[in-house]
């Protein structure tokens, strides 16, 4: 555990050359996998909040009712709506949403996208859950970080963060779909 009992843990599954959407910023029929949905979701049941980009959460209706965090610029700082918390974290850091959200600490899911991949980068990860949809090319795409699309490799810029994976995992053979889980 970091320190406030904070545990921070990312979720993408990418194409070969680590793209979580297409050149449309939507994610393709390629990206998208039974194996890794019902991983993913697993992974959410597990989480005290999930912390998400304003489209992500205007594109997936909360239909479990999960505790989400939504990041927009459009946020006054922390706030609660009907729908879920609300931050802007140019306005309020991290440590004063964790204060009003997890006082007793917990676990936080991270399912992006880019922007919100590379905020929780510099806060810092405990572990990140990266699938691979093996043989899928999205030139253009939208990358995982933003430095991928610069030409580092998602490998590279998890490791530069300071994690090490346990190595990938096979979890759907017929579609070449592997998870490979990075921790601190
Ligand atoms: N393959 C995967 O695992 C995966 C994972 C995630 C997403 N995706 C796909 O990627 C596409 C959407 O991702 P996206 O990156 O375009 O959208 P997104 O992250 O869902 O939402 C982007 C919005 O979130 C807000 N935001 C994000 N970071 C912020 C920050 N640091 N500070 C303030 N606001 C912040 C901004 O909202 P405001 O405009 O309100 O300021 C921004 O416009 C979709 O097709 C989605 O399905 C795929």
């Amino acid at each position: 555990m970091s320190s406030l009992q904070i545990q921070i843990h990312g979720y993408a599954i990418v194409s070969d050359d680590d793209r979580i959407a297409d050149s449309d910023g939507a994610t393709p029929k390629s990206l998208r996998n039974d194996a890794d949905w019902a991983y993913f979701q697993s992974e959410l049941d597990r989480a005290d909040i999930v912390a998400l980009g304003r489209l992500g959460h205007e594109a997936n209706a909360n239909i479990k009712r999960r505790r989400r965090l939504i990041l927009s610029s459009a946020a006054r700082g922390l706030e609660q709506r009907d729908d879920a918390w609300w931050w802007n974290p140019a306005k309020t850091p991290w440590r004063d949403v964790t204060a009003k959200l997890l006082p007793n600490g917990g676990r936080v899911a991270v399912p992006g996208g880019q922007a919100v991949f590379d905020l929780f980068l510099t806060i810092g990860y405990d572990a990140f859950h990266l699938s691979r949809a093996g043989g899928v090319r999205l030139a253009r795409g939208r990358s995982l970080f933003a430095a991928c699309g610069r030409g580092l490799s998602a490998d590279s810029v998890l490791s530069d963060a300071g994690l090490n994976p346990d190595g990938p995992q096979i979890i759907d053979a017929a579609a070449h779909v592997t998870l490979n889980v990075w921790r601190k």
